[in-house]
């Protein structure tokens, strides 16, 4: 395999004027549009529309259920979560209550009774600090109401500390979940405990001896960081022989630290407290590491940071990739519906009044166009490396289609997409770079927040060597002063 940043005689591309340190999933959440605009008349308007059965971009549509509850916070996460709330079972029997009412609601329109499901994903936060028994409740009564239960993809997330419970587990397979994934993030005892995680390996452990034990045949996912403070790429590169070799999951997500300004991470190291990650040249040579030794050890790169021992995506990627429509349940869960988004509100109690109040919990339900949908269809395309030109050829009547187009082409000069007879598809430049390539689709339409944040997260290529990564400088000052505005995200 072509060497870019590795090996005897690398050829250290840099195909861009500068790096876009992270990768951009969670940006299209805030950094293009004005969450709060939208009127309370609008968003009922919306609703309506709900109720005729036309009107969609495609016929299939998956469920993502937010669980945003965690036993300990880690200093990296701005995952939308609330402390665990000790011994109050009350309080998460409640949730669970409201997850249901508001699964119902959707069940019962007719735009969703007229489509398809392919997937249920149950996210966070950690749903596996729910009482086993609220969990039942929730998967008993989805098995009732949601239409092919049995058959579609079903995933579960959890912490390994919650998620070890031999009664969780079996409810889990007893219901047929084919995906179960957790984070490990590192097996570097010392990094474990400066990015705030307190499982241990025995939780690890536990997990995955446990889901043997039941004779669990799914996908048994992990979350794993790299980019981490004080990490070394010789470190790195042991970690995820371990990891390969001794516990063998079925899909890695890998994810590169995405360090937000003035989030306790960030904080930490600017105080000292907490080393700083390598620099930009070994940022890169992680990413390839990560693609070239999976790749040699029987994994496919199925989107850009997830590498499975199955060649194709999973049904929860896909229905992003394809922009399904997705329904999002529970607190801060976003959904896709026709050419409509929407966040629920972030706070358990306004979700749970507004569902009380209107059925439903979203406030913000709003329609971006057919220019919107072909925006985040290619922001996300660099993520999911496949482009089908029969579904770009569908947006051809969008007022910047040849924009998008030129940005497209760019792309193939430079040598990171390559042009097939009927896709588009990113190689392995493109997945190093794929930052990049998102923000280029992305830039457009960006609102303040978002071209502030870009600053902060760009390197110029004379800075590849610096060792201090975080400093404070006006955009990092800007983003504390308007943190507010920089929501809690959800996968
Ligand atoms: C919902 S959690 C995974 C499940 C469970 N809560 C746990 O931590 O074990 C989401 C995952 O996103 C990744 N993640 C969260 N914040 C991140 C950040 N700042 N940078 C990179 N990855 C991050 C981590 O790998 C984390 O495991
Ligand atoms: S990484 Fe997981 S356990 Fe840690 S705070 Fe985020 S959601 Fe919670």
């Amino acid at each position: 395999m072509r060497k870019y940043y590795l090996g005897p005689e690398p050829s250290h591309e840099v195909p861009f004027k500068k790096l876009l340190a992270i990768s951009h999933y969670i940006m299209p959440n805030f950094a293009t549009l004005e969450w709060d605009r939208v009127s309370r008349e609008q968003v009922d308007e919306n609703l309506r529309s709900l109720q005729d059965p036309g009107g969609a971009l495609n016929d299939e549509l998956m469920m993502y259920i937010h669980v945003p509850y965690c036993q300990s916070f880690c200093h990296y996460c701005n995952f939308n979560k609330n402390h665990y709330p000790w011994q109050d079972e009350e309080r998460l029997q409640r949730y669970t209550d409201y997850l249901i009412k508001e699964i119902d609601y959707y069940l019962s329109l007719p735009y969703v009774q007229a489509r398809r499901f392919t997937a249920i994903y149950i996210g966070g936060g950690s749903p596996s600090t729910l009482p086993v028994s609220a969990v039942e409740r929730l998967f008993g009564h989805m098995a009732k109401a949601v239409p092919g239960f049995d058959t579609i993809e079903k995933t579960f997330t959890g912490e390994p500390r919650t998620l070890r419970k031999p009664d969780l587990l079996k409810v889990i397979h007893d219901y047929g979940f084919d995906r179960v994934t957790f984070g490990i993030e590192t097996l570097n005892p010392e990094i474990h405990k400066q990015i705030g995680r307190w499982d241990s390996r025995s939780d690890v452990d536990a997990v995955f001896e446990g889901l043997q034990k039941l004779g669990y045949k799914g996908d048994r996912c992990v979350d794993l960081m790299y980019d981490l403070p004080g990490q070394s790429l010789v470190g790195f590169q042991e970690e995820l022989a371990t990891l390969v070799e001794h516990y063998r999951p079925d899909e890695i997500d890998a994810f590169g630290t995405v360090y937000l300004p003035y989030r306790p991470l960030h904080k930490l190291i600017l105080d000292g407290r907490v080393p700083q990650p390598g620099s930009i040249w070994q940022l890169l040579r992680m990413r390839e590491h990560l693609y070239d030794y999976l790749l040699e050890n029987g994994y496919h790169n199925t989107i850009a940071e997830t590498y499975s021992r199955k060649p194709q995506r999973s049904m929860y990627q896909t229905a992003h990739c394809a922009r399904q429509d997705i329904i999002g349940i529970g607190c801060a869960a976003r959904s896709n519906i026709k050419d409509m988004v929407s966040i629920n509100p972030d706070k358990v109690d306004v979700w749970m009044n507004n569902i009380d109040q209107y059925g439903v919990s979203t406030q913000t339900l709003q329609s971006i166009g057919r220019g919107g949908v072909l925006d985040r269809i290619m922001v996300m395309f660099p993520r999911y490396k496949e482009l089908s030109k029969e579904l770009l050829d569908r947006y051809s009547d969008v007022e910047h289609f040849e924009q998008v187009e030129d940005v497209l082409r760019s792309h193939i000069e430079v040598g990171c997409v390559e042009e097939q007879e009927d896709r588009y598809v990113v190689n392995k430049l493109g997945v190093i770079w794929h930052g990049n390539l998102q923000t280029d689709y992305m830039e457009r339409s960006l609102n303040l927040q978002g071209k502030v944040l870009l600053k902060v997260i760009s390197e110029k290529e004379s800075d590849f060597d610096r060792e201090e990564r975080f400093k404070v400088n006006t955009a990092t000052r800007f983003i504390a002063k308007h943190i507010d505005k920089y929501p809690k995200l959800m996968k």
